[in-house]
């Protein structure tokens, strides 16, 4: 059976598919050990080896089987020396979200496409507005991700700058972005997209911490024409968050769009403790708040959110087959106007089946448990001879170095990445190679953050 039907085989088939599946799965990542130390060329080698398509089919089983080293070689998420990346171990609850978000398979285009998922996604976009703090009309859309959600937030600001830029194209400009230095490359990566260009984008001084410093905002845009202001809420290297309310009073004083990039330190909403740091938020034009991050939901899951859904007009797109306007009089919502997309994934489906199941009060335990223990992380560094902490850790990274030079730096990460023993982040801070520990995970103790210093102090040599 291929297909789920109303066929009673097709149910037994499904469990069948589900429950072998999960056996694999237990068995490749519910291992200790953050990879299985296969070499580059063994990985390589084995997506070479693999027939995508042979000529018969097999059962599931085997396919799993032929699979093996492909789940042995995927990083192990849940295990606390995995720390290299934003790149959380997702609830099981919201796992079992993706099978229903890949059953149902709604498309979030249309309405005859998604009559119930449309709604929900419209109310999941307006809790997290709310959330955020864009207040009761506030809304949104869900998208691939953080860079597609600063790319859309980006494009509402541009499309506003000028005179029906959509439909004529961009007039010559001198509009300028201004961002933080320590700003995600996807800004940048917007400006090019956008047709503003890369060299657009003006990139603010950062202070120790890492945020941008107003002093260097006011030098560097004096007598520019800006159009839009980023606040970054969670830088992806430092985790700092800009001066967000600050830079709010400079965007209204010029008019310019205001969006925050709270890819990352959006979970802080959850946690009655950390959400007043994110004070300016609501005076935001758009918000990026990914999911996929600090809500520990798999890919893909992030939001575009904004104070008026009427802002997303900018992006409406009216289509004869999927938005037709006599069916949005009858109540009827097409959420293709909102997006760039056009099929799209219902993953609001497995956020609301994830959060309903963990709750509110847990969800925020998370978000405060992973902050002390980056500020442990950072203490345990600081306290350690051989390494150097850069600065003290204001979300979930904590950036240090090892004694030496950048080759010791670089030779500890691949050391450690290529025997299996842990699986670190790497990056250049103001131009020097650094280490980062990025701790998403809140069942890691401080025993696990000692226990993985001193494997780092080791693999120097
Ligand atoms: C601050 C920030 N913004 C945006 C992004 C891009 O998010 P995504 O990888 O979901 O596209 C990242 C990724 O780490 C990030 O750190």
């Amino acid at each position: 059976m291929e297909f789920l039907t109303s066929d009673p085989a097709s149910h037994a088939a499904l469990r069948d598919a589900v429950s072998v599946t999960v056996d694999a799965l237990v068995a490749a990542l519910g291992v200790p050990g953050p990879r299985s130390p296969l070499s580059t060329e063994a990985l390589a080698a084995t997506a070479a080896r693999l027939d995508p398509c042979p000529p018969d089919g097999a059962p599931l089983e085997q396919v799993l089987e032929d699979l093996r080293d492909v789940l042995d070689g995927s990083l192990r998420l849940g295990d606390p020396r995995t720390v290299a990346h934003l790149h959380p171990a997702p609830l099981i609850a919201s796992v079992a979200g993706e099978l229903a978000v890949g059953l149902t398979n709604q498309s979030m285009d249309a309405f005859d496409a998604s009559p119930a998922a449309t709604f929900v996604e419209d109310a999941l976009v307006r809790w997290l507005a709310r959330e955020h703090g864009l207040g009761d009309a506030g809304s949104g859309v869900m998208t691939m991700g953080g860079t597609a959600s600063n790319l859309l937030g980006l494009l509402l600001a541009r499309d506003r700058a000028g005179e029906n830029v959509r439909a004529h194209g961009l007039p010559p400009n001198d509009w300028r972005i201004v961002a933080s230095e320590a700003s995600h490359d996807s800004i940048r990566r917007s400006a090019a997209l956008l047709g503003l260009g890369t060299e657009a984008v003006i990139g603010v001084e950062t202070d120790a911490t890492g945020a941008m410093s107003l002093d260097a905002f006011d030098a560097a845009t004096a007598g520019r024409h800006v159009i839009a202001i980023v606040g970054t809420a969670g830088t992806t290297d430092l985790g700092a968050i800009d001066p967000l309310d600050a830079l709010a009073d400079r965007a209204e004083r010029r008019g310019a769009w205001f969006h925050v990039d709270a890819a990352v330190g959006s979970g802080l909403v959850l946690s009655p403790r950390q959400k007043p740091r994110l004070k300016g938020i609501e005076r935001a034009n758009s918000v990026t708040a990914d999911l996929h991050k600090l809500w520990w939901q798999p890919f893909s899951a992030s939001a575009l959110l904004v104070p008026d859904v009427d802002v997303l007009k900018a992006v409406h797109h009216a289509s004869v087959y999927l938005n037709r306007p006599e069916d949005e009089a009858e109540g009827q919502l097409n959420l293709v106007g909102r997006s760039l997309d056009t099929s799209r994934r219902f993953d609001a489906l497995k956020v609301l089946i994830a959060l309903r199941a963990t709750g509110r009060r847990r969800l925020a335990e998370m978000i405060d448990e992973v902050l002390t223990l980056a500020r442990y992380a950072g203490e345990a560094i600081a306290q350690r001879p051989q390494l150097q902490l850069l600065t003290t850790p204001s979300t979930v990274m904590v950036a240090f170095r090892h004694a030496g030079d950048d080759e010791t730096n670089i030779r500890i990460h691949r050391e450690l990445f290529a025997s299996g023993r842990a699986v670190i982040g790497r990056t250049r801070i103001k131009g020097e190679v650094s280490l980062k520990l990025t701790l998403l995970n809140p069942h890691t103790t401080r025993a696990d953050i000692d226990a993985l210093l001193d494997e780092i102090v080791s693999a120097a040599g």
